[in-house]
């Protein structure tokens, strides 16, 4: 397993170019189920997850071709076990999105159910409701969810709470359901709208995307599309996050601000100077930092992906902090490897008493989670001394080659493997 080795104080200066979207590519490489036309996919960065993605959906039957460095081309042209095992869903839980797909094309999926993982126990009752609604047979046998349908039909849908990819997950597969499907309380992060467009690209019938209200007007079938996937958000935040916490002066390119508003806000609110064009966030860190309070929420909300980052940044601010999250019922993993290097959190139920200190202490830490690791490469980038960061396979899930592209901006870090 590989180490990052950072020795911190840098203040990071320069340019640094975001990839495409993970939870926008993963969907939209899933979506190639719906046709058995060629999908191709531009700006599909190349992440651990990515990776687990193809071997999915190779194992589905979907040829899978790598053009140039950023771009899929994916083919369902002829089906395999619609069956996704275990030892592919445990590793990512966004293999359930094959659910809706399978069942809407195919007539039947037998899907591992996903399990838990650090930050959650990650049900997806949500998801199967949804497509009993829609008439199929959904039962559990042996860890795996079987669902059945001659053919989906539409129905007017209400989710309990709001779930990205269950939202996603019916979305698809009420493109092919015969009728009408109205989702309300669906979730309206930027990655369903993406999907969404992905889908009228293939010829799907999607309105309210990007609203608690989405309808979809089920068609016969899709045909192939091209489409270029969103810029990563999450990723934009995670280097706004690292010029403020090292004080320095970065500019995030080729991403959308739109898309972060809220992180930017917060930002702007601990003394952080934000400047936007259309297609940049440049971010001057060189002020003091005063602690926020923050409360994680569905788009348009505090993403809950950027919570984190965040407490490793108000770990140095001036004053107290109350970081509350209320998306993930345990994602508070990795304020124990931060008070390792010497914050002053402490975690009550769903919030966390940030109490800002001059300075972190580099040591040797362990990434538990994708966002938590993102979290201690932050921290050691401001800590005095050497961190080191192990585990990084969960930082290689959702972040492309994150250390070359700090040592782009002057950070004092390097992969070792081990
Ligand atoms: C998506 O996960 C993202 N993953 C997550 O990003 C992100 O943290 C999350 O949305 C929230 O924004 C992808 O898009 C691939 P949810 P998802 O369903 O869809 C509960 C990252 O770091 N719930 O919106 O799995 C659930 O337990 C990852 O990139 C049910 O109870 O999240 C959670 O408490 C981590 N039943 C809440 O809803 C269900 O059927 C939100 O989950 C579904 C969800």
């Amino acid at each position: 397993m590989d180490r990052l080795i950072i020795r911190g104080g840098v203040p990071l200066r320069g340019q640094v170019e975001v990839g495409g979207a993970k939870n926008a590519a993963l969907p939209a490489m899933v979506a190639s189920l719906l046709t058995g036309e060629s999908i191709r996919l531009h700006r599909v960065p190349q992440l651990g997850d990515v990776k687990t993605t193809i071997g999915l959906l190779n194992h589905l039957g979907v040829s899978v071709e790598r053009g140039d460095r950023e771009s899929l081309s994916l083919r369902a042209d002829g089906i395999g076990p619609c069956e996704a095992p275990y030892h592919l869903v445990k590793t990512m839980r966004a293999s359930v999105l094959v659910l809706g797909p399978l069942v809407a094309r195919f007539g039947r999926a037998r899907v591992s159910l996903p399990g838990g993982c650090a930050i959650g126990s990650r049900p997806i009752n949500l998801h199967l409701a949804a497509l009993e609604k829609m008439g199929a047979t959904v039962s559990l046998d042996a860890g795996y969810v079987e669902a059945k349908a001659s053919r989906l039909r539409g129905a007017r849908i209400t989710f309990d709470g709001q779930t990205v990819t269950g939202t996603e997950n019916v979305m698809m597969a009420a493109t092919l359901a015969d009728g009408v499907t109205v989702l309300e309380n669906a979730a309206c992060e930027p990655e369903v709208v993406d999907l969404a467009a992905l889908l009228n690209g293939m010829g799907a019938r999607i309105e309210g995307a990007g609203t608690p209200t989405i309808s979809i007007e089920g068609v016969s079938h899709l045909h192939g599309a091209e489409h270029e996937v969103i810029p990563d958000r999450i990723e934009t935040g995670t280097f706004m996050v690292a010029a403020a916490i090292t004080g320095g002066d970065v500019t995030v390119t080729h991403c959308l601000p739109g898309h972060l508003e809220a992180i930017t806000e917060k930002l702007r609110e601990t003394g952080v100077l934000v400047e936007e064009t259309d297609c940049s966030i440049r971010i001057l860190g060189d002020g003091q930092l005063r602690g926020v309070n923050v409360r994680t929420h569905p788009y348009p909300g505090f993403a809950t992906d950027m919570q984190a980052q965040f407490m490793a940044l108000l770990s140095i601010a001036q004053g107290s902090s109350v970081i509350t999250e209320t998306v993930f019922e345990n994602r508070f993993m990795h304020v124990n490897e931060l008070l390792r290097m010497g914050a002053d959190i402490k975690v009550i139920g769903t919030a966390a008493f940030v109490h800002g200190v001059p300075m972190l202490s580099g040591a040797p830490v362990m990434a538990t989670d994708l966002r938590a690791s993102a979290s201690l490469v932050l921290a050691g980038l401001t800590a005095q001394g050497t961190t080191t960061v192990s585990r990084v396979y969960h930082l290689d899930r959702g972040y492309e080659s994150i250390e070359r592209k700090l040592q782009s901006l002057g950070a004092d870090i390097e992969r070792v493997a081990e």
